[in-house]
């Protein structure tokens, strides 16, 4: 049930939730304690920037931006408005702002138990503190944190209407491997109608195929002297364990195929090129010979995308 409601749960033995949540809060506590979770978010907002000026002409702080899937934590659309930006968003899952009873009790009738008991082991383990470094980043940039409240809307992605031509940059990190191809089919034709002739989208899958692929969360952290039941591109290959969310399952040229239909494809960037090279070892590649090296070595790929002059 909880599938239904929150694609962020999949329907898996407790064991290996508990497993996943265990390597969920590794290397969240890794990253604060590495001081990591503030930067990325701006260095997102920095990347739309370039991108906006580079093929709009257009400032971000002057953009009208629409993000789709800004997660429980809404690190970007809190980045974006703290900076000034006139931007919205979308998630399937409410997010988790202030953490209070009441909000938590939202999450649960909409999201269900297990969507709702993450959410706050997160934000009060480290969101709070996430929001105290990144006041901090916001600080040194003479900006204050805002928490856009009413400019989180909490619906499917491929349901939301935005009139025609209103918008300068639509974004997304992460989320469209977690959107049936059918949801797709209806999301991204929208998107061609959503943005302005000088208007770009910035999306940036997780691809099926690399490493990480399969969001076995053992294999985000790609040190190689942890410890892990599964083995690399265990989701290609032998599949005994499967990642608690649900995937479409999509390579990276069918995302190419799907984007061309619709967009001229600005820039294919590869964020972590050759990750996971260390693993691929010849009987791994043997096994895996049937996908090209670079769908292997893909992860997060960003596709920059001008729509096509409509016939
Ligand atoms: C891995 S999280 C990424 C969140 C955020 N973009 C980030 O980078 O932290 C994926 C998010 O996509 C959302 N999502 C999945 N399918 C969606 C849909 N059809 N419409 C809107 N959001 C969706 C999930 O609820 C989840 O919050």
């Amino acid at each position: 049930m909880d599938a239904v409601r929150s694609n962020s749960s999949a329907d898996l033995p407790i064991f290996w939730k508990v497993h996943e949540l265990v390597f969920l809060a590794r290397n969240y506590a890794y990253g604060l304690i590495k001081g990591q979770p503030a930067r990325p978010v701006l260095r997102y907002c920095d990347e739309y920037d370039r991108l906006l000026r580079k093929y709009a002409n257009l400032p971000l702080k002057s953009a009208k931006v629409f993000e789709i899937g800004f997660g429980t934590r809404a690190g970007i659309m809190i980045a974006l408005t703290s900076l000034g930006v006139d931007a919205y968003g979308v998630d399937l899952d409410e997010p988790i702002l202030h953490g209070s009873l009441r909000e938590i009790r939202d999450i649960y009738r909409k999201n269900g138990f297990e969507r709702a008991l993450k959410s706050s082991i997160r934000f009060y383990a480290f969101d709070l503190l996430w929001r105290r470094q990144f006041a901090q980043e916001l600080k040194r940039r003479g900006a204050t944190l805002q928490i856009p409240r009413n400019r989180l809307r909490v619906q499917d992605a491929a349901s939301v209407d935005w009139p025609d031509h209103s918008l300068d940059l639509i974004c997304s990190q992460a989320v469209f491997e977690h959107i049936p191809i059918s949801s797709l089919q209806r999301l991204v034709p929208k998107m061609v109608r959503w943005l302005k002739p000088s208007g770009i989208a910035s999306i940036t899958p997780d691809i099926f195929t690399g490493i990480s692929g399969g969001h076995l969360l053992e294999w985000f952290d790609l040190r190689k002297n942890r410890r892990r039941r599964s083995e690399p591109w265990e989701h290609l290959r032998k599949r005994r364990f499967h990642g608690n969310v649900y995937l479409n399952e999509l390579t990276r040229a069918e995302y190419r195929r799907m984007f061309s239909q619709y967009f001229e494809i600005l820039e294919e960037n590869v964020l972590q090129p050759n990750q996971g090279r260390e693993f691929y070892t010849p009987e791994v590649a043997e096994e895996l010979k049937e996908y090209p090296e670079e769908e292997i070595f893909s992860n997060g790929v960003q596709f920059v995308l001008r729509p096509k002059p409509l016939m």
